[in-house]
């Protein structure tokens, strides 16, 4: 049992889905795990534990941001013992061949967030995807006969920001997409020597102003949970 997480040591599977929205966790778990048991309520953050073609796996809502992300991901790793660590959520799309619907998996994550300038005296750290379960989501989506692209992200503070032309500047450096977590969680992957990867599906294009029906979110989105729960199986 952490602050965060009513669960007992053993609960969790070190296979585990981090999706921001609790509610998202539910819908995962009831529509993709088997055998599921939920374990915990705290704080509404739902997290269940069930078996994929019967490799046990957990999915865990993070909250949005990095601070949310960083507390969870922090007692899943030290409290609970999970290994390999996925988030599937959403991202703004930047760059131009990236358009609503697409897949990215974040190879690095850069940031406008302040933590790891204070983790490090205001030095660059450049958090970075496990190289194995990115290939492992790699070799997933080439079977499943989907595309990923891969590339950097850039993990925002904030959502509503005041000037949309920022980002421009950061897709002329490669950045693929806005999210708001990756950087929390690969930073913490790396300090405690487990994997971690983020894929995203592209909602809007916050250039171009371009964006998507739900219907057409729910498909994209089964896509990106098969590459992950794939991933997480091989
Ligand atoms: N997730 C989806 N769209 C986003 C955006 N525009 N900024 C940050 N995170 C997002």
């Amino acid at each position: 049992m952490t602050p965060h997480n009513e669960a007992k040591v053993g609960d969790i599977a070190p296979n585990i889905l981090l999706p921001g929205d609790p509610l998202r966790a539910k819908f995962i778990a009831e529509n993709y795990l088997e055998n599921v048991v939920q374990y915990n309520t705290v704080r509404g953050m739902l997290g269940f534990t069930g078996t994929y073609k019967g490799v046990p796996v957990s999915v865990q809502g993070t909250g949005m941001g990095i601070p949310s992300i960083s507390i969870y991901v922090n007692e899943l790793i030290t409290t609970y013992g999970c290994k390999n660590l996925i988030r599937v959520g959403s991202a703004g799309a930047v760059h131009e061949d990236i358009h609503v619907r697409d897949i990215v998996l974040g190879t690095a994550a850069s940031t406008t967030s302040g933590v790891n300038k204070d983790r490090f005296n205001g030095k660059d750290y450049a958090a970075v995807a496990d190289f194995d379960l990115a290939l492992a989501a790699h070799l997933a989506a080439e079977k499943l006969g989907y595309t990923l692209h891969k590339g950097p992200v850039l993990s925002s503070d904030l959502f509503y920001d005041d000037d949309p032309k920022f980002y421009e500047k950061w897709a002329k450096y490669g950045i693929l997409g806005v999210e708001m977590e990756a950087a929390g969680l690969y930073t913490l992957a790396l300090k405690y020597r487990v994997r971690a990867l983020t894929l995203v599906t592209i909602s809007d294009h916050i250039v171009t102003g371009e964006s998507t029906t739900p219907e057409e979110r729910q498909n994209t989105f089964t896509q990106m949970m098969e590459v992950a729960l794939e991933a997480l199986a091989s």
